[in-house]
């Protein structure tokens, strides 16, 4: 069996790279959780469902058929029968009734990993485990799947929930795991943000009582991300243990850590249930969104490497996730809605002249749109602007060997346009009443299928009459008016959740058909980077702030759950247009090469200096490419704790890596921090020399005294290629 063992059906043990998860099946037939953390034998399972489970089965007393669940360790825990901590799942019978007790039905383990239609989920896996469990009270079952892989220390769960009986139930709560463990001396680390200052890290010690990080928004959302990570005591970088959440799912969602007043700690997460209903007929099944869960002993970093392989392993699209990504020239910062070819043209021959593979032609193409106040819906050329289309851009790009890239997006419409003059009832909100404008636009209904059908249609055209490589898909507003005009009365508090299911569908689509176009996400930067959106887009536009600076912090915290290829990363124009700083061309470079690079400046007013820069920056990276693609993260010096940002990207034979260090507040003379960097990572094993300083050393000393960090003023960097000296 591998990696899962059960004794007699009734315990249950999974074993990853470096963990095991145990689970057993009580005296009174509930599924207990009874570890999730360092690797233990097959036979410590059973210890452990001698001493945990049967003093909590001890616990319920006679069984624990009829007293309170309160303590015991649920796998997936229900309402309304005796256990007050914060639910898995919420089930209303038609009598109104709401409370479930689930008990053990029976197991099944098959080979690889279930495919899951319309949602995002683990494309591979050696083995499944599915537990199902029955109410003794509603007729609904629940199928509950772990998703293990030997060479993996993440662990993947979500939930289906059946109503095998005749009548419907509403489910008003449906999370996808819960995780119960025996003490809470853990920080919690989350991500939260705003638009250009996203995935900032915080730790925060956990109280008593129910944390709850969560999206309303429609979508992930810049403010906080759907990730978690419970850290240990100690936990570095490189040591100490931590357990990771990651949904892999990009509408509102929630993760809640709940210590008891007994000092367990419950985390739970899922999609979000505020105003969520699901009406679940006779015989119909929901499937939860997927979740990630990890376990390190190597400290943050090991949980965000483990993360990163997990996602281009097992989620990113096989096709794309090792595609060599295109430098490219976005035109957004060049020109934002005034452009002409005029204008255009000299971007895209310099663009060939300096290296670059792929010109993007961002937002203003379409309907009448020279602001962001109409046209959105209207994916027709916007021939006032562009009087022969797109025709002499993409020629022009073709006599310079340069690809073409085009922005939409897809799920917004503008009031001042022909599609919502045609179909008003096709914005989110009931008609008649004022909704809320994002950025001027509202939301088009993706539960309508019409509507999805319709924007791929639309897309469809241009992507098909045109030579276009790359999609970026952008998506500028959070969500409100959460109502369709389509839905009946008892399926609005469905709408979140469609909504997500009909951007996914299309994404599904217009991948499957266009398998040679390379798709970007965006969501007025970053706000929709989540495990989810990288399933159909193999990388995201990080931040709208492009300022590296701020960008050096905002790709630390990124990289916490994401691999860098999943990063798209730009060079700017300076002063920088969102913060107003100045910081050296090479260190915009610098930054930006630490994921899939571009440049989004006009490069036609470029110095002479600045463009030889372009070139050097090109050549260098696409050395580097097979670190960015598959290279393993160590971030050396942390720009929220010191004044110096470092990370390093080591290739897995470990005989190649890249370092980039940025200096973010002067250091005045004297002043002796942060003048050695370690570089962790490396094998202690082999000899190293640096590149560009000629330093030759082995890598135990690079691991762990370290290397001097050159002198550098504020915003200066550096970067250095390290390779294995071979005798
Ligand atoms: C927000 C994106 O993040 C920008 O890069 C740009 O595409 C604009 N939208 C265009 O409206």
């Amino acid at each position: 069996m591998g990696n899962m063992i059960t004794e007699n059906g009734k315990t249950f043990y999974l074993r990853g790279k470096n963990y095991a998860y145990v689970m057993c099946v009580g005296k009174a037939e509930y599924l207990q959780h009874l570890y999730y953390g360092a690797a233990i034998r097959e036979s410590d399972a059973v210890y452990l469902a001698e001493k945990v489970g049967s003093a909590q089965d001890a616990l319920c007393a006679d069984g624990g058929r009829d007293v309170c669940t309160n303590e015991l360790w649920s796998e997936y825990p229900s309402y309304g029968r005796g256990d007050y901590h914060e639910p898995c799942v919420l089930i209303r019978r038609g009598d109104g009734a709401v409370m479930s007790r689930f008990r053990y039905l029976s197991y099944k383990i098959e080979k690889g990993a279930p495919n899951v239609e319309g949602l995002p989920h683990a494309r591979a896996g050696d083995e499944t485990l599915t537990v199902a469990l029955k109410d003794d009270f509603s007729a609904t079952e629940i199928y509950l799947h772990y998703i293990v892989r030997e060479s993996s220390d993440v662990l993947v769960r979500y939930a289906e929930i059946r109503n095998t009986g005749r009548e419907a139930v509403s489910l008003c709560r449906a999370f996808s795991f819960a995780l119960d463990l025996p003490d809470h001396k853990f920080s919690l680390l989350r991500l939260h943000g705003n638009p250009t200052a996203e995935r900032t890290p915080e730790l925060s010690p956990l109280g008593h009582g129910v944390t709850k990080l969560q999206s309303l928004r429609g979508a992930s959302s810049h403010q906080t991300n759907p990730f978690a990570a419970l850290l240990g005591e100690s936990v570095s970088e490189m040591a100490g243990e931590c357990y990771g959440v990651q949904l892999l799912y990009s509408g509102s969602w929630s993760i809640t850590a709940e210590v008891s007043n007994n000092d367990t700690l419950r985390l739970q997460g899922g999609i979000n249930d505020t105003a969520f209903n699901w009406k679940l007929n006779a015989g119909e099944t929901f499937v939860t969104p997927q979740v990630a869960l990890s376990y390190s002993s190597e400290g943050l970093g090991g949980l965000s490497r483990g993360y990163a392989d997990f996602l281009r392993e097992c989620v990113i699209d096989p096709k794309r996730v090792l595609v060599e990504r295109p430098v490219l020239v976005n035109n957004w910062e060049a020109t934002y809605f005034d452009f002409s070819y005029e204008k255009l043209f000299p971007i895209i021959d310099e663009a060939a002249n300096l290296g670059i593979d792929t010109f993007v032609l961002d937002d203003g193409w379409f309907g009448k749109r020279n602001w962001d106040d109409s046209s959105l819906g209207d994916w027709f050329l916007n021939t006032e602007k562009l009087p022969q289309g797109l025709t002499p851009l993409i020629e022009r790009c073709k006599k310079n060997e340069l690809k073409f890239g085009l922005w939409f997006e897809p799920e917004m419409i503008s009031e001042n346009s022909e599609l919502y003059r045609a179909h008003p009832d096709w914005a989110i909100g009931k008609s008649g009443q004022l909704s809320i404008r994002g950025r001027h636009q509202l939301t088009l209904d993706f539960t309508r299928k019409e509507v999805v059908d319709y924007v791929f249609e639309a897309m469809r055209n241009i992507l098909g009459e045109n030579e276009i490589s790359y999609v970026k898909w952008d998506m500028n507003r959070s969500m409100s008016e959460f109502y369709s005009n389509d839905l009946p009365a008892e399926r609005q508090g469905e709408f979140t959740h469609r909504y997500i299911l009909g951007v996914y569908d299309l994404a599904e689509r217009l991948t499957t058909a266009f398998p040679d176009v390379f798709f970007e996400g965006c969501a007025s930067g970053g706000g929709r980077f989540d495990a989810g959106m990288l399933y159909y887009f193999p990388q995201i536009w990080t931040s709208d702030n492009t300022d590296a600076y701020d960008r050096a912090r905002i790709q630390w915290g990124t990289s916490y759950c994401y691999p860098v290829s999943a990063m798209s990363c730009h060079v700017s124009a300076c002063p920088n247009h969102q913060t107003g700083r100045t910081i050296p061309f090479s260190t915009r470079g610098a930054i930006a090469s630490l994921g899939a690079t571009g440049y989004e400046l006009d490069l036609s007013k470029l110095s002479d200096e600045e463009k030889h820069a372009v070139k050097e920056q090109i050549i260098s990276y696409k050395k580097i490419q097979s670190l960015i693609l598959n290279g393993d993260l160590f971030r050396l010096s942390n720009p929220f704790e010191t004044d110096l940002f470092c990370e390093m990207l080591v290739s897995k034979d470990k005989s190649q890596a890249y370092v980039v260090c940025e200096r973010l507040r002067a250091q005045p003379n004297g002043y002796k921090k942060d003048c050695f960097v370690r570089l962790f990572g490396l094998d202690e094993q082999k000899l190293y020399r640096i590149e560009e300083s000629g330093i030759t050393a082995s890598g135990s000393v690079l691991v762990h005294f370290g290397v001097p960090v050159p002198h550098l003023y504020e915003y200066e960097s550096f970067c250095w290629h390290i390779r294995e000296m071979t005798t």
